[in-house]
């Protein structure tokens, strides 16, 4: 995730900058870049990797006097983490930091490029800084170019922009990402989150979707679409570890509340109402490809079964899923009408890098799903396609899952599109549901409550099973891979009708099931696979919009429209399940015991 730091004042402005981006650093990066005017003067430096590059870069620069300046770690979404891509982007006497993704950017760099201007990066930011010198050529002042620029942005953003047409003020807009003001006693800050500005501002303000402005003579100017606002700031808290999580207990627990926003990301300018759109796979991808083989470990294999009923329900393309460590030692036949796709949230997972060599070598195309742009297994693939869920801290995967789904979900439709194996209608009725997940992985407060109240009655036992059908048995998988991860108690994930074929043995009021029960996937049959562990005294914790008289235990989830919406709102209430069971424990929820984020051997 992309972090933004801006300063306006008399201090020294590098070394603010700086110590804002470490702070920063938690929320993971691959460049960083800062751009300061004072006076007539403009400095701008970036660096690939670590900020002591930058330092370095910087090490014989310091700022004198009052001046402006901004700062960015860059998370690479759109073009490779290379110094080109890092922020601020250059226009021709203007700088720009952006968090979040203009979805319409293609569009904007189009219409850039017909007026003859060039573009030095991959990026959507870098419109950005054009279109305002655009409007400021044609004669608008620089705030009215800055306004007029950000009624063009699609999308999210938080974003700041300083240039040489107004060497005073910073101008900043938010909408979906996140970004802050920090007030000290003769200066203002900007940052993406607290961690930055604290021990620098006493109070601050969080901008709210839609709010824009600019800062002069530490005179804040704010903006939303009725006109200049007032605002109340507040003091700001101190706490920087809990700054870092953003007030929750745990990077776990934030990373599931994270969800529904970084979903909206993984689907931006993907997702449109007519089709899937995937820029990085080029025309003619598919063509000669009649079946799919994917390979993962862990959650990222989770993800990857799931994907697999839907390769084949909605494309109509063969879809196998292997283990990778599996795959690697049982001389696999591989034939070159296959697609290999590889899932893994870090890329450095050594088995699923193995695996996709092994693939390339008998001249398999292959694709790579990952959240970390330049990883291994992406730089190892012909093409990857990047979950964007922002850096990933707790150790128990959430958010990872849940884009890599969405990403393969939208991957299954696109394959249909291109092989004329979906109908319009079935493409339509799938966008619609995909464009409802965000409000299905909002975590309410009731909810978590719930989750909380209930947690203390599963805290012993002799296992538990997950079970579910179809789609919902990858996540009754995932359910108890997340449970034994944080829990330590041993946990299985089961396909519900396979229960009666031996597991049913185990059957006794310590042993607890927690049943996935969505209305829209094969509801009566799962009903009745529940039945009979009820019947042999299994504690039961139904999860259903529709109620269950014979659940101990029951929490009712809200969307009943389409299988996948009901899918990651119930993977919502695993998650919640898991985490809440872990902290009654008293266990370490973001690094668990025995277990690493990025498993490099073998
Ligand atoms: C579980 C978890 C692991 C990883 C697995 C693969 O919460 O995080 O099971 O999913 O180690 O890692 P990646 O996806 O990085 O290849």
């Amino acid at each position: 995730m992309c972090g933004i730091v801006g300063y306006i004042g008399p201090k020294e402005k590098k070394e603010i900058l700086l110590e804002g981006l470490q702070e920063l650093e938690y929320r993971g990066y691959d460049s960083a870049g800062i751009a300061v005017i004072e006076g007539d003067k403009l400095h701008n430096f970036k660096a690939v990797g670590k900020l002591e590059n930058l330092r370095e870069k910087t090490k014989n620069y310091a700022s004198e006097g009052f001046g402006v300046s901004i700062g960015h770690t860059r998370w690479a979404t759109h073009g490779k983490p290379t110094e080109l891509n890092a922020h601020p982007h250059l226009g021709a006497y203007s700088y720009v930091v952006h968090n979040g993704i203009i979805e319409n950017y293609q569009e904007l760099k189009k219409e850039l490029q017909e007026d003859g201007i060039s573009f030095l990066s991959q990026t959507d930011t870098e419109t950005i800084v054009h279109l305002f010198e655009k409007y400021h050529n044609a004669g608008a002042t620089p705030f009215e170019a800055f306004q007029k620029t950000i009624e063009r942005l699609e999308g999210a953003y938080a974003t700041l922009l300083i240039s040489e047409a107004a060497p005073e003020t910073i101008f900043f807009a938010k909408n979906g990402s996140p970004m802050l003001i920090g007030f000290g006693a003769e200066d203002v800050y900007f940052a993406s989150s607290d961690t930055p500005i604290i021990g620098k501002a006493n109070e601050v303000y969080y901008l709210e979707d839609g709010e824009y402005g600019y800062v002069e003579n530490s005179t804040v100017h704010l903006f939303d679409a009725n006109g200049e606002k007032t605002f109340v700031k507040q003091p700001l808290i101190a706490d920087k570890a809990m700054a870092q999580k953003d007030g929750y207990r745990f990077f776990m627990e934030k990373e599931i509340y994270e969800q529904s926003r970084v979903m909206g990301e993984t689907m931006m300018g993907r997702v449109l109402e007519e089709g899937i759109v995937l820029d990085e796979l080029e025309e003619g991808f598919f063509d000669g490809i009649n079946a799919i083989k994917i390979c993962a470990c862990g959650t990222s294999y989770h993800s990857a079964l799931t994907s697999a009923y839907l390769f084949e329900r909605l494309a109509k393309v063969r879809c196998d899923v292997e283990i990778a460590s599996e795959f690697r030692y049982k001389e696999p036949l591989l034939t070159k009408d296959t697609l290999f796709i590889t899932i893994s949230q870090s890329g450095e997972t050594a088995d699923t890098l193995e695996a996709l060599k092994m693939a390339k070598r008998a001249g398999l195309k292959s694709l790579s799903i990952c959240n970390v742009d330049n990883s291994s297994i992406v730089r190892e693939s012909d093409t990857a396609i990047l979950t964007r869920a922002g850096i990933e801290k707790g150790v128990a995967s959430t958010k990872a899952f849940a884009t890599q789904t969405m990403v393969l979900w939208m991957l299954a439709l696109y394959v249909g599109q291109q092989k004329g194996t979906i109908d319009q209608p079935t493409l339509k009725q799938e966008i619609d549901a995909m464009l409802h997940t965000p409000k299905a992985l909002v975590v309410t407060d009731a909810l978590h409550a719930k989750l909380h109240r209930l947690s203390k009655r599963y805290l012993h036992g002799h296992g538990f099973f997950f079970i579910g059908r179809d789609i919902f048995y990858p996540l009754a998988l995932e359910g108890a891979l997340k449970l034994k991860e944080i829990s330590y108690l041993h946990a299985e994930g089961y396909p519900a009708g396979e229960m009666k074929h031996g597991p049913i043995a185990l059957a006794d009021s310590e042993l607890f099931t927690i049943a996935l029960m969505p209305k829209t996937m094969h509801y009566d049959k799962i009903k009745s696979n529940v039945e009979e562990l009820s019947a042999r005294d299994a504690t039961i914790c139904a999860i259903s919009p529709l109620p269950f008289d014979l659940a101990d235990d029951f929490v009712q989830t809200t969307y009943s429209s389409h299988p996948m919406v009901e899918f990651f709102e119930m993977m919502v209430v695993t998650q919640l399940l898991a985490l809440e069971i872990s902290v009654r424990l008293g266990n370490d929820v973001d690094m668990p015991r025995n277990l690493a984020k990025s498993v490099t051997v073998e």
